[in-house]
């Protein structure tokens, strides 16, 4: 037999393996959901949060009125609700404890938009294992994360929790996320759900205001904000979470085109789709229902299994049904789907936390996993040769600035579980590795980000003029970003720009370590800086992997997932936006227009008077202490048909004197097409590590069947053309080769 029947054979014999046991398992379902009452079936579909192991929790819970519980992370008392679940409930049906463990549980990784500029899937699936270890080592069996909401606004912020604002960078990162929690398999007791959230078009809230409305067109939906969603459903995510937003006047939690026709009918999705906290009661508030009863009508009728903190479910359902106004065939589908999740989650054979002392938080392994994802998510934006930091010409190095030394902050947004004690900071790092080589000066100066004091200015001032550089830790405090904390001025809070240029006059050269949740807007703070780093919040151990970069024990290699507008006037502002009629040519800025000038002396094109028609820094961008140069494409064909493929190459060069990994950026335009198309689209990106001198070809493959958008009647085509292909740093640079689709 050859070896390829022998595998082809095991594939089958292990796929019917596999159905019989899905089959079982449903088989197991029905058979349960045939002894339930219809009060126990609601009961599954309440999610409480937990308030420890409470009477009133108990009584619940032995009644069979709660189906999961978030917000409990002590195993002991996970332990004893689950016990009353298994042996005081009438059918002994197990819990799921949820949390949201957004970027690590106990260490700490890199807010997810830092995590989405390594572009390296590797490091977000280990960050997100090692999450899921340390979190079910507690019991947590369901996180609410990866957030896979593709964003275009720095102001929202929960862009800190996005992975940006590129469908293919967050869908990559996003699946990987997912495989990271969920590990081989889900019944494993270190394995995690994780939750697709939230669905869908959150980030595109109007202003940049959390919970707002949007107005998103089907095609733009489809081609922007769901193929994250789709990917991360096709790579068997165990659950979704509805979002708070309406989309074109209905909110998610009662979309029944969103949750039904795309969600389960299209991507046939199995898993458990969650309300937002309160969501569902929440639609009374939009003005889409009159009450708490026709919420649940429409919450269930769209498909939403589990009511999070609505109690909309549990007051109102079993009322409706007896009225015949709800269907009980709806209760029992969301039921399945919950049950499907326990069973999968292995509940009903392991319902507890079996061994609490065995729990490893901050082992050195995630540490050092933790460090790597910090070190490869800072962007490198500028470098006036400051960069590394060398003995030969520094001596003594002034440590200033709010971030400097900040070990709540540093963590970023959604860490209830983090402890700061546990962070190691910037001066902390510097102080222990490079201290003894260098005369280390610190003062904070402004205590934290929005701190205005004068006085502190001067100290650090003071402390800057003793020494041959300045290393200026600014940013934005873990609460200015993340879920409800929004901003309309995107500057740097407080007095940050203004103690940058009191540390400029001192003559010193300064290096700027922005440790921010968001893209904020930095023009002057990038022009008075030697040097400067987009670090993002990098978690627990940020402070070592920011010296190591700074030292050049490491070099950056971090690429921007989201543009960094030069005002916040132009937001949104993204690379993958679409030509106009009349595309920026001859821009005069608004100080250059001659005083009396006719009305269309300028041109007529499509730009700001006083921002120009760039972002300050484009999407992708990052550099290196090293530098890289990129062959021109080759393609291997110039036409292709509607099956076919081709394979576009470059020979990328390592020109400088430091090894280093580059990100290799795959972009597409569709030229010519029906409905105007982005001028460049992101569709592929590989991480090389490359030596000093070395050279390295990259291939990609394009698929004719990736290179489709949705057009107005609701369908998914390629349109046949001249294709345009860029192999590039970033998204604004290279020279584009073409190909025709026949
Ligand atoms: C957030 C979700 C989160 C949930 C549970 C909500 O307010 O929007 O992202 O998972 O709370 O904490």
């Amino acid at each position: 037999m050859t070896k390829k029947l022998l595998f082809i054979l095991m594939l089958g014999a292990s796929l019917v393996s596999c159905s019989k046991k899905q089959d079982a398992t449903e088989s197991k379902i029905d058979e349960l959901i045939s002894k339930m009452t219809l009060t126990e079936k609601i009961g599954q579909m309440n999610q409480l949060t937990g308030e420890g192991a409470s009477a009133n929790m108990k009584d619940q819970i032995r009644a069979g009125v709660v189906g999961s519980i978030l917000n409990e992370v002590d195993a002991n008392t996970i332990n004893e609700l689950q016990r009353v679940a298994v042996e005081e409930s009438r059918l002994g049906i197990p819990l799921i404890f949820a949390r949201d463990v957004i970027h690590g549980f106990k260490t700490i990784f890199p807010i997810p938009l830092g995590q989405a500029a390594t572009w390296n899937p590797e490091l977000a699936e280990q960050g997100a294992r090692i999450a899921a270890q340390e979190a079910s080592s507690v019991g947590i069996r369901w996180t609410f994360a990866p957030m896979v909401d593709v964003s275009r606004d720095p102001r929202w912020g929960r862009i800190a929790e996005s992975c940006g604002e590129d469908p293919y960078l967050t869908s990559v990162m996003g699946v990987a996320m997912v495989k990271g929690f969920q590990g081989d398999n889900l019944a494993d007791s270190n394995s995690i759900a994780a939750c697709a959230k939230h669905f869908a078009g959150y980030g595109a809230s109007e202003s940049g205001k959390d919970y707002n409305t949007t107005w998103i067109p089907e095609t733009q939906l489809r081609d922007v904000y769901l193929p994250s969603f789709h990917a991360v459903a096709d790579a068997g995510v165990a659950t979704f979470m509805c979002s708070f937003n309406d989309i074109n006047g209905i909110p998610s939690s009662g979309n029944k085109h969103l949750n039904k026709d795309i969600l389960r009918n299209e991507w046939k999705w199995d898993g458990v789709l969650v309300s937002d906290w309160g969501s569902i009661d929440q639609m009374i508030s939009h003005g889409v229902c009159a009450n708490s009863e026709d919420a649940a009508i429409m919450a269930v009728d769209a498909g939403v299994d589990a009511d999070m903190m609505g109690f909309v479910y549990i007051k109102n359902l079993e009322k409706l049904v007896k009225e015949g106004k709800v269907d009980e065939k709806l209760i029992d589908n969301a039921v399945r789907n919950i049950l499907r999740l326990k069973f999968r989650l292995g509940l009903f054979e392991n319902p507890y936390v079996k061994d609490t002392s065995k729990v490893a938080f901050y082992a050195s392994g995630s540490l050092n996993a933790a460090r790597q994802a910090a070190e490869e998510s800072a962007v490198l934006l500028k470098n006036n040769n400051v960069l590394p930091i060398s003995t030969k010409t520094v001596k003594s190095i002034a440590v200033v600035g709010p971030m400097s030394d900040a070990p709540a902050d540093q963590l970023g947004t959604w860490v209830f579980d983090a402890e700061p004690s546990h962070s190691v900071t910037p001066l902390q790092a510097i102080r222990q590795d490079y201290g003894s080589k260098f005369n280390i000066l610190a003062e904070k100066g402004l205590l934290y980000s929005r701190d205005t004091n004068s006085k502190g200015i001067a100290r650090a001032v003071q402390v800057a003029e003793k020494a041959d550089i300045v290393l200026f830790f600014a940013g934005e405090e873990a609460i200015l970003s993340g879920e409800a904390h929004c901003r309309a001025d995107i500057s740097l809070p407080g007095a940050q720009t203004e103690m940058l240029r009191e540390l400029k006059k001192t003559g010193k050269p300064v290096v700027t370590v922005l440790m921010t949740g968001r893209p904020n807007t930095i023009s002057e703070e990038v022009e008075k800086s030697d040097a400067f780093i987009y670090a993002f919040q990098g978690g627990t151990m940020a402070g070592p992997a920011l010296a190591d970069l700074l030292f050049g024990n490491a070099v950056p290699s971090g690429k921007l997932p989201v543009t960094i507008p030069r005002m916040v006037g132009q937001v949104p502002v993204y690379y993958a936006h679409k030509m106009t009629g009349r595309p920026a040519s001859n821009i005069v800025m608004i100080n250059d227009i001659p005083v009396g000038a006719f009305q269309t002396s300028l041109g007529n094109t499509s730009y700001h008077l006083d921002a120009g028609d760039s972002p300050l820094f484009p999407f992708g961008y990052g550099l290196s202490y090293t530098t890289f140069s990129y062959s021109p494409v080759h393609l291997s064909a110039t036409s292709m048909d509607q099956n076919g493929k081709i394979m576009a190459e470059c020979k990328v060069t390592n020109t400088g004197k430091y090894d280093a990994r580059e990100v290799i950026q795959l972009y597409i335009r569709d030229k010519v097409a029906t409905l105007a198309q982005p001028v460049r689209e992101l569709k592929g990106f590989k991480k090389i590590m490359l030596k000093a001198g070395e050279s390295q070809t990259i291939s990609f493959e394009i698929n004719a069947c990736e290179l489709g958008f949705w057009h107005q009647d609701n369908t998914y085509s390629v349109e046949p053309g001249e294709f345009q292909v860029w192999i590039s740093k970033d998204s604004q640079s290279g020279e584009p080769v073409s190909f025709y689709l026949k």
